[in-house]
């Protein structure tokens, strides 16, 4: 009897053994091997894309998960992963990112072959989701002849002529937001506030909003900006809550309020009201009227976003990295002020009351480095996307054709050897004679070749005011000392950049 229960005991041992190693098998052991199984065959089926007819090897690198690839470690890690991956694959390596098999690019010759390869290795080709939100017909998604139509066109709001008409407009609009600033008893939260100064620029100066416009839906419209751009650089899924969605959404509502201006517009032009200048809008509506295939409705309102997004989170982020390194820079500051006394001295550029114009802006040479150091060091646009029009070698390495191609523009900027100390901020380094000829694609925050930025010499001229102004009525302190810096779709401070304004007065 007792041997009988020892051996019931044992089976039953056994079978619960048995149960245990068949529920580890299914619930551990099988989907681990099953997720690996499926990763080697996503690497397998990503790198067929290879090109048999040429012998160079792929980039090394790694794909990731199916289907998401590394895209979500880039968004969640962004620098962290950028860093590990420089540093275990060096300047040409592969992944997989918004949905396609990648080349990121860094390193002037690298990236110098890529800009210069423009419709003849490479064509722009931002992600899905890009394109779905901003739209196929703007400027960057554009291609060939309907390219170079479109730039000429937005070319000729930023003239030398026309850029001298949009400096009091720029200069009231620094002025009465610096005056705010220095009012208040709390510190200012740099980006935020940069964010709504230069889209009120932009909306004025791009679109041709009136300051009524701007001032009943500011609040709105950049919220709803602030929505888009966050959801800008996602996976192309359009489903409830998704960030294609819900970027989807901010668009429409930013697309409504810019109609109702681009209908304004068309209506004066019939009526013939001559505007003094031209801002960008009215040139691409009347480039169209004169076009055998005008633009329609549609493209008319995604030309108009692309051009507040390209215009002002790009030097909203510049401006706050100003305030940043000159706050830590305080002599900076001082040799600003006295380049300008100098130069105002001259009496033939003499202008009334603190008033700015071309010439003067143009004789800045040290302003203009310390803004070329800021974008040396934070460039707000971190690259380019591109696509292979076919296979091509690039440094011993085989992209195939298809596969997306992205030129790293602050990888480029870190790994020149230019640049020494690069990690220092010094703006007399771009006084050095034959740094620009030596600089080209070592330095390269506008991009390069027939994609080079439409709005760089706007930018730069509004920068020089911003800093003209900020430097002339006030000085700064950093409440929070120096800020860690984080890379979205453009680069910011991650605590805002609590700054305290007061009056300069000058002796
Ligand atoms: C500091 C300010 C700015 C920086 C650093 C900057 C940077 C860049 C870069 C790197 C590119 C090239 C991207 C590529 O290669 O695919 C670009 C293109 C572009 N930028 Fe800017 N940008 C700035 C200001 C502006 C402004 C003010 C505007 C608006 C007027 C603007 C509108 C555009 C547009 C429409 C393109 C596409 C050009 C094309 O595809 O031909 N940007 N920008």
């Amino acid at each position: 009897m007792r041997c009988c229960s020892s051996v019931v005991f044992k089976k039953v041992r056994v079978m619960g053994l048995y149960t245990l190693l068949v529920t580890l098998l299914c619930t551990v052991v099988l989907p681990v091997l099953l997720l690996l199984a499926a990763v080697k065959l996503w690497q397998v089926l990503v790198i067929r894309g290879l090109d048999p007819s040429c012998t160079s090897p792929l980039p090394p690198g790694t794909m990731g998960l199916p289907f998401i690839g590394e895209t979500l470690q880039l968004i969640l890690q962004r620098r962290k992963f950028l860093r590990m991956k420089r540093q275990k694959y060096g300047f040409i390596y592969k992944t997989h990112l918004f949905g396609n098999p990648t080349v990121r690019v860094m390193g002037a010759e690298n990236v110098r072959q890529i800009l210069l390869g423009e419709h003849k290795l490479v064509a722009v080709q931002w992600p899905a989701s890009v394109r779905t939100i901003l739209g196929s017909d703007t400027l960057s998604n554009v291609h060939g002849s309907l390219h170079r139509n479109k730039k000429k066109a937005i070319l000729k709001a930023f003239s030398r002529d026309a850029l001298e008409h949009y400096i009091p407009l720029i200069q009231e609009e620094v002025r009465c937001a610096v005056t705010d600033w220095m009012e208040r008893d709390a510190p200012v939260l740099v980006y935020p506030e940069m964010k709504r100064l230069m889209f009120r620029i932009a909306m004025r100066i791009l679109l041709g909003f009136e300051p009524e416009q701007i001032k009943r839906d500011e609040q709105e419209l950049v919220e709803a900006f602030e929505e888009m751009i966050k959801n800008l650089f996602s996976l192309p899924i359009d489903v409830p809550f998704s960030g294609l969605y819900r970027g989807l959404k901010a668009r429409n509502f930013i697309h409504a309020k810019i109609e109702e201006n681009i209908r304004k517009k068309i209506q004066d032009g019939d009526n013939e009201n001559e505007p003094k200048y031209k801002d960008a809008l009215q040139q691409l509506i009347e480039n169209s009227r004169r076009s055998d295939e005008p633009l329609s409705m549609q493209a008319m309102k995604e030309a108009a976003t692309e051009l507040l997004f390209g215009g002002h989170e790009t030097t909203a982020s510049t401006a706050t990295s100003l305030v940043m390194f000159l706050g830590l820079n305080p002599e900076v500051i001082q040799r600003i002020r006295e380049e300008l006394e100098e130069k105002q001295e001259v009496s033939s550029m003499y202008l009334p009351e603190r008033a700015l114009n071309m010439e003067l802006l143009e004789h800045l040479k040290y302003t203009g480095c310390v803004i070329k150091e800021t974008l040396r060091i934070n460039p707000p646009v971190p690259g380019g996307f591109r696509v292979a029009l076919k296979t091509f070698e690039l440094n011993g390495y085989q992209i195939p054709k298809g596969w997306n191609v992205i030129y790293s523009i602050c990888d480029t900027h870190d790994v020149a050897d230019i640049f020494p100390h690069k990690e220092e901020f010094q703006p007399e380094r771009f006084m050095a004679k034959g740094l620009e000829d030596s600089s080209r694609f070592n330095y390269i925050p506008f991009g390069g070749g027939a994609r080079m930025c439409v709005g760089k010499e706007f930018a730069k001229m509004l920068l020089k005011i911003f800093l003209v102004e900020l430097t002339q009525h006030c000085n700064w302190t950093l409440s929070n000392g120096p800020p860690t810096m984080k890379t979205g779709p453009t680069v910011y401070p991650v605590d805002n950049l609590p700054t305290k304004f007061c009056r300069y007065v000058s002796n």
